[in-house]
């Protein structure tokens, strides 16, 4: 499984993609809306960082806005990845992405249906929102696994990439249950890095080493 890094602060991204585990970036409206910044302006500096899908969101919520709006996105960067929301309006706009070439991840998937209507339509990712899922106390893990299976029997190359992701468990679990991508908040990330016995034993390791020198 690849990680993602689900932010538009491109603080973050840096410091995350110089530890190399970082193979693309999505985006969403409300996490730029949180950085109150010009979002092109963050496009290019997200993809002058990472070589990988970056994610960008469309707002329109017709088909033909979505591809207006997503070829602006795509004119920027081969990597720019055109994220359109899960509707039926949506699966329109990635059949005419998927025939321009331009890659597209389709977002706010909460079932196994939508997601096997968005690979069908030609979309390169799909998004199932465990996080959301498990607050209204549905199994968001199941549908990763649902997922999962469907694709490998019917031999869809649509990527899964598990979103909405909250904790380090939900990362493993995604790993576990057959999801491609785990796209993480910065936290989680530096969460999933932390364990106590780590930094015991770099203690120990230390104030050994300086009672041998003293
Ligand atoms: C995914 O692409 C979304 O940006 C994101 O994972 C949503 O997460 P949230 O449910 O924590 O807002």
């Amino acid at each position: 499984m690849k990680f993602f890094i689900d932010t538009a602060n491109v603080e973050e991204i840096r410091l995350a993609n110089e530890m190399g585990i970082v193979s693309g970036v999505t985006t969403n409206p409300s996490l730029v809306a949180k950085e109150g910044r010009d979002f092109v302006q963050v496009l290019k500096e997200i993809l002058a960082i990472v070589d990988g899908p970056v994610s960008a969101e469309v707002i329109s919520l017709d088909a033909k806005g979505m591809v207006e709006e997503g070829l602006r996105f795509a004119q920027l960067h081969e990597n720019i990845t055109v994220k359109v929301p899960m509707t039926a309006e949506g699966l329109k706009a990635v059949k005419q992405f998927a025939a321009k070439g331009i890659k597209t991840n389709v977002t706010l998937v909460f079932s196994a249906n939508q997601a096997l209507l968005a690979a069908r339509a030609g979309a390169t990712f799909v998004s199932p929102f465990i996080g959301r899922l498990d607050d209204i106390s549905q199994d968001g893990m199941e549908l990763i696994r649902d997922i999962s299976e469907i694709f490998n029997i019917h031999d869809i190359d649509t990527e899964i990439i598990a979103a909405s992701v909250r904790h380090p468990v939900h990362v493993t679990q995604a790993a576990l249950s057959g999801a491609h991508i785990a796209t993480c908040p910065y936290g989680v990330i530096e969460r999933m890095i932390k364990h106590p016995l780590t930094d015991q034993g770099i203690e120990r390791f230390l104030a050994d080493w300086g009672k041998m020198n003293s």
